[in-house]
């Protein structure tokens, strides 16, 4: 048998205007774990969709070989049939199907043009055991939390009986525990002979879990380590995947918060759709001018509902409390009403929240403040154009111009995007959601560098974060939520990941 399971060559992809792979090599051993590291941009997510027949066979140049053969895969059914699943970066199961559906979705067997669903139904719960997802199969997938989303992927992947298995950044929106679950049954499968790749940003992750990696950067190949013979540290990857060393990950700041600028009084939201479950719970906070808050727990504890229902009310049935903005109550009936109080939000879903995929850069970025821009009520285009590639510098926006269609960016680089809008309406009130989900370790500290200057500035910003050292590196206090309520406030002097894990799941 082949050593390698998957071998690429000289491969080269280009779109208009953007090389997006240039002479990739990548050899990936049967059974092991292969992890795939680079910048946004650097071209990950491309080379996964040749590998997998996303780009038929025609669309690139040089060679893939699978099994020991050269592909010429022309759709992801072709690859799918050899036993080769792809896991993508965007989630892309049918909301509105059932768990077992979506399972099975595309290879049902019929028996006389009938489906027998019950077998399907109980043979989708063998395959859920397998990854650990305790639900029933006939749930609708919409109310799954990422998360468990993930697992429906892995699930209906392992239903193909795939031996290898390609995860775009499987955990960028998953908390510690769901992204420890989830790399435990790699590391199973792995026992089982079973292939990954993975693509990740979370350098801890990668190391803990991969046998080999390869180092991306703008389009080629820079450099594959063995993990355990070469003592590959995070710091190795960093230097290769930017180019250079990267000292400051959060870079440092002098604080020294003012008066209380916001002040959140016996908070409570009612369920969107259970009217009588709250889902926030008699939240009291406050935020002072210059000050970085973050809000940390598990998933499901509330903090995007919280924020959500504060902004424009996006979120819940009603709600109870009030919401004090330099003493006084603002409308915050809606977005407009909210940004016109002084608010910006950046949701932690850029897909369905925040970017419009069919439009390009310039106008995603200045859609939110189109007053700054206009003239007599008209666009000045030059302007927007300046402004736009101001950020595209500033952040590092990987793309040839500010016309590129949002939609042909590479998903770190479209968060970015998403960032910039938010800069760019210069709110007094900054609420970011995730904001460094899916964001190399380089572009993370731009960001935290700019959100330091705003706060140097006087504005104040509350970040909900799932990665603990983002929370500790860079907030003055972090409060602590689990099931709707605070469990508790830290400041940065006292603040550990043990006090903060102890605080939201403790008493
Ligand atoms: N359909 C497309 N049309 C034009 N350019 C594209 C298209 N898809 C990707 N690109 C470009 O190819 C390059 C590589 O993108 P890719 O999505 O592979 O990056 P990535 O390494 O996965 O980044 P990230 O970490 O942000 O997910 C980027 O410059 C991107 O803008
Ligand atoms: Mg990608």
């Amino acid at each position: 048998m082949d050593e390698y399971i998957l071998e690429i060559k000289n491969l080269t992809k280009e779109f208009p205007g953007v090389r997006a792979l240039d002479n990739v090599d990548l050899r990936v051993k049967r059974g092991e774990i292969h992890s795939i590291c680079g910048e946004n941009g650097a071209g990950k997510s491309t080379l996964m969709s040749v590998i997998s027949g996303v780009y038929p066979k025609g669309s690139y140049e040089g060679q893939v070989f699978f099994k020991g053969h050269e592909t010429a895969y022309h759709s992801v059914k072709d690859s799918e049939k050899e036993g080769l699943a792809i896991i993508h970066q965007e989630l892309a199961l049918s909301p509105y199907l059932s768990i077992y559906e979506n399972i099975f979705l595309g290879h049902m067997q019929t028996k006389f043009g009938i489906i027998n669903w019950d077998r399907y139904i109980k043979e989708s719960n063998k395959y859920l055991k397998i990854v650990g997802l305790n639900e029933p199969p006939e749930t609708i997938v919409s109310k799954l939390g990422v998360g468990k989303q993930q697992l429906v992927e892995i699930a209906r992947a392992l239903s193909k009986k795939a031996d290898i298995l390609i995860l775009d950044e499987p955990t960028s929106s998953l908390n510690d525990d769901e992204s420890e679950k989830l790399l435990d049954l790699i590391l199973e499968f792995k026992k089982q002979g079973i292939t990954s790749v993975m693509i990740s940003h979370k350098l801890n992750e990668v190391l803990k879990v991969a046998d080999t990696v390869t180092v991306l950067r703008d389009g080629k190949s820079v450099a594959s380590y063995d993990v355990k013979a070469d003592k590959l540290t995070e710091s190795r990857i960093i230097k290769d995947m930017v180019g250079r060393d990267l000292t400051h990950r959060f870079p440092d700041r002098k604080s020294q918060p003012g008066d209380t600028v916001m002040e959140v009084k016996n908070w409570t939201v009612y369920h969107p759709d259970f009217h009588k479950i709250k889902v926030v719970d008699d939240v009291s906070f406050f935020l002072r001018k210059g000050e970085i808050l973050a809000f940390c727990g598990p998933m499901g504890a509330g903090r995007t509902e919280l924020m959500m229902s504060i902004f424009g009310r996006s979120y819940g049935s009603r709600s109870e409390g009030e919401v004090l903005i330099n003493g006084k109550k603002p409308d915050l009936g809606s977005c407009r009403a909210a940004m016109n109080a002084g608010l910006g939000y950046i949701s932690e879903d850029r897909k369905s929240l925040g970017l419009i995929l069919i439009q390009d850069i310039k106008t995603n970025i200045s859609n939110a403040s189109l007053g700054k821009i206009s003239r007599f009520g008209i666009v000045e285009g030059h302007q927007e154009m300046l402004v736009a590639e101001k950020y595209r510098k500033d952040l590092n926006i990987r793309s040839p111009s500010v016309h590129q269609m949002t939609r042909n960016l590479s998903g770190g680089n479209q968060q970015k995007v998403v960032v910039s809008r938010s800069l760019m309406a210069d709110p007094d009130i900054f609420i970011v959601d995730e904001p460094t989900r899916g964001i190399d370790v380089g572009a993370k500290s731009e960001i935290y560098s700019i959100l330091n200057d705003m706060a140097a500035q006087g504005k104040s910003i509350i970040m909900v974060s799932s990665e603990l050292p983002e929370a500790l590196g860079m907030a003055d206090r972090i409060y602590v939520m689990n099931e709707g309520k605070i469990k508790g406030v830290l400041t940065h002097e006292e603040a550990t990941q043990e006090k903060i894990m102890h605080l939201a799941l403790v008493n």
